[in-house]
């Protein structure tokens, strides 16, 4: 298959095209910063608050795009949470593995693809940084607002289980918290660039936040990479206007 990153190399994302974003507040993050309860943390959130997020991402509309035009049909949507990507996908036509660690977020998303009686979605649980699929075995990969908790130990293991995943040419469209984020800086650095207490509601929780270079050594085994700089804005659940500052990466294996 010939490589194609058509819209890659000019992707931008100005502010009219950047839907606002309802967001919700995180709060009672827990348990200590090596010993992460991530699964019982999501499943809380979507128990308590059934669907969190609605509209699909500008960046998932792009990606569509990109995974059409690179042929990739089969798609895995790793931390799919509660579907709103998973359910875009399937409707235009993609094969999607639907995976997340919270089995709460998969069983949300599993019942509305079977309300709209969508049929080419699987449902797999698990973490992102030890994936149970086979080598080269996705075209495609789609990968948004979940690698943003964490060390950079742990992102390393993702990428390089995505790596191992995708098939040769195969294509990730996946987002990083940049450095010039509004929380970068804040709390504690417990390594660089990583800091805890932090973000609001999430005071136990590491963050990582990535650089242009440190994202291009991440990706360099890959045989194209594209790396954007993007503002998602979005409001809190007390009504206050926020901007994440992330980086899209679109990589071609
Ligand atoms: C903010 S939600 C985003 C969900 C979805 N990507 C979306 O845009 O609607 C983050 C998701 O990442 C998942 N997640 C967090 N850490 C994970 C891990 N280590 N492995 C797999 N999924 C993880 C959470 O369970 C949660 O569903």
């Amino acid at each position: 298959m010939q490589a194609v990153i058509d819209k890659a190399d000019d992707i931008n994302y100005p502010a009219k095209d950047i839907i606002k974003h309802i967001f919700y507040g995180i709060s009672d993050w827990g348990e200590n910063i090596l010993n992460i309860k991530w699964e019982q943390e999501w499943n809380k959130i979507y128990k308590d608050q059934g669907e969190v997020q609605f509209d699909v991402l500008p960046t998932v509309r792009v990606a569509a795009d990109v995974f059409k035009k690179n042929d990739c049909m089969n798609i895995m949507d790793l931390g799919c949470g509660t579907g709103r990507h998973s359910i875009y996908l399937a409707q235009q036509g993609f094969k999607v593995y639907a995976t997340d660690i919270s089995l709460q977020g998969l069983e949300i998303t599993k019942s509305k693809a079977e309300k709209l009686k969508l049929s080419n979605i699987e449902f797999k649980q698990h973490d992102m940084r030890s994936i149970p699929f086979e080598n080269d075995s996705l075209d495609g990969i789609l990968c948004v607002w979940t690698t943003g908790h964490g060390m950079l130990e742990g992102s390393r293991e993702n990428v390089n289980e995505i790596f191992r995943i995708l098939k040769p040419n195969g294509v990730v469209v996946i987002d990083y918290v940049s450095i010039d984020d509004e929380n970068y800086g804040k709390g504690q650095e417990i390594e660089k660039d990583t800091f805890i207490n932090n973000v609001e509601g999430e005071e136990n929780i590491p963050h990582h936040y990535f650089s242009m270079d440190e994202l291009k050594e991440l990706y360099s085994s890959f045989l194209k990479v594209n790396i954007t700089p993007i503002d998602y804005f979005f409001v809190d659940n007390q009504g206050d206007k926020h901007t994440i500052k992330a980086f899209v990466i679109i990589g071609i294996k």
